[in-house]
């Protein structure tokens, strides 16, 4: 039904604008810290806090330092973390990310033990263990695949190896396992593992709705999980889809996610709205990518915008679309601001 107002001058929005107090009563959307999950780079060392050049703010972590950062992120309210790990060694298919004392396996740990009501979440991909970048195993040319360009990523032998890491990080201590690789079947593949492992009550929070984005340009650098050649463009989604987004979210949703990603999020707070609205019955996630962060962060740090107002004006704008979960960079300054 269409609502209709009667016209001017017995309407005049501008009465519910005229206080902050008015203005509070009316808001629709209200941003916390609840909302946010901080995504944390960490690799070997120690006394490692290397700053990331295209993300000021933001740092690889050796695990020494895991335990005083996981309570300062606790102590803002932020209820978890996202972990990406950079190994020590790298081959063809990431040995090291299902590895019992792999990077991720023990900062899980760590963090659990530091802060045990952190809610730990594991990005669940190849890319930053293939010594290629890739976020699977590739086609190395043989007769049996001779329609894929050799280079090209493999789908259903990658599920396997997805479904190794995600028990994986589940024996480690993960509350949730994300997987971002967009293969396809990825959801159900690694619902049946965990399964198998006795991990039935382990959430699976999909990166359901992954554009082939320039966004995650200094998030490859953070992570260090560029790939080699080529690009994501045969598994991540066309930027110019929307119909599609739906389909890939119906399919993940029928494999059993748990809840649902869309990523980035700035671009993409159309997709948010789609599939919030075609999915009311699943949390809705959207990522608020690296490159996101990256703008807002130059231009503030050249004067040209308030970063305060802009940034909560930003995750509230991504809430608002009809996320109830955002990764971001920003949380644990904007969970500073949102607290004073
Ligand atoms: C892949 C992964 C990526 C991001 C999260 N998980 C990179 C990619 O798909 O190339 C990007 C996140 C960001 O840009 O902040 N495992």
């Amino acid at each position: 039904m269409i609502q209709t107002y009667p016209p001017f001058p017995n309407s005049r929005p501008r009465r519910l604008r005229l206080t902050p107090a008015l203005r509070d009563m009316v808001r629709e959307t209200i941003l916390t810290s609840k909302d946010f999950i901080y995504p944390l780079f960490v690799r070997y060392g120690r006394g490692i806090q290397d700053e990331i050049s295209s993300m000021p703010g933001q740092y690889q972590w050796s695990l020494d330092k895991l335990p005083a950062e996981a309570e300062s992120i606790a102590v803002l309210g932020i209820p978890a973390v996202i972990l990406f790990g950079i190994p020590a060694e790298k081959d063809p298919v990431g040995l090291k990310n299902f590895a019992p004392d792999g990077i991720i396996q023990q900062a899980i740990h760590i963090i659990k033990d530091a802060v045990p009501e952190m809610v730990v979440i594991t990005d669940v991909c190849l890319c930053e263990y293939t010594d290629h970048g890739h976020c699977g195993v590739l086609n190395v040319g043989d007769n049996r695949r001779v329609q894929l360009p050799v280079g090209h990523v493999l789908n259903d032998l990658t599920l396997d190896i997805l479904g190794k890491v995600a028990a994986s990080h589940a024996e480690a201590g993960a509350d949730i396992v994300a997987p971002s690789s967009m293969m396809d079947g990825m959801v159900g593949a690694i619902r049946s593992s965990l399964d198998g492992a006795e991990f039935e009550h382990i959430p699976i929070l999909s990166y359901a709705v992954k554009y082939a984005s320039s966004f995650y340009g200094p998030f490859r650098e953070a992570a260090e999980g560029a790939p080699k050649f080529g690009d994501r463009k045969s598994h991540q989604m066309d930027p110019a889809n929307s119909r599609e987004a739906l389909r890939e979210a119906a399919l993940d949703v029928a494999e059993g996610t748990d809840m649902l990603m869309v990523k980035p999020a700035l671009p993409y707070l159309d997709i948010i709205r789609q599939v919030n609205d075609a999915f009311p019955e699943l949390p809705t996630a959207a990522y608020n990518v690296s490159g996101e962060y990256a703008m807002l962060k130059a231009a503030s740090s050249n004067g040209w915008l308030d970063e305060r107002s802009v940034v909560l004006e930003t995750l509230t704008a991504i809430k608002r679309a009809g996320a109830d979960l955002i990764i971001t960079y920003h949380a644990k300054e904007a969970a500073k601001w949102l607290k004073s």
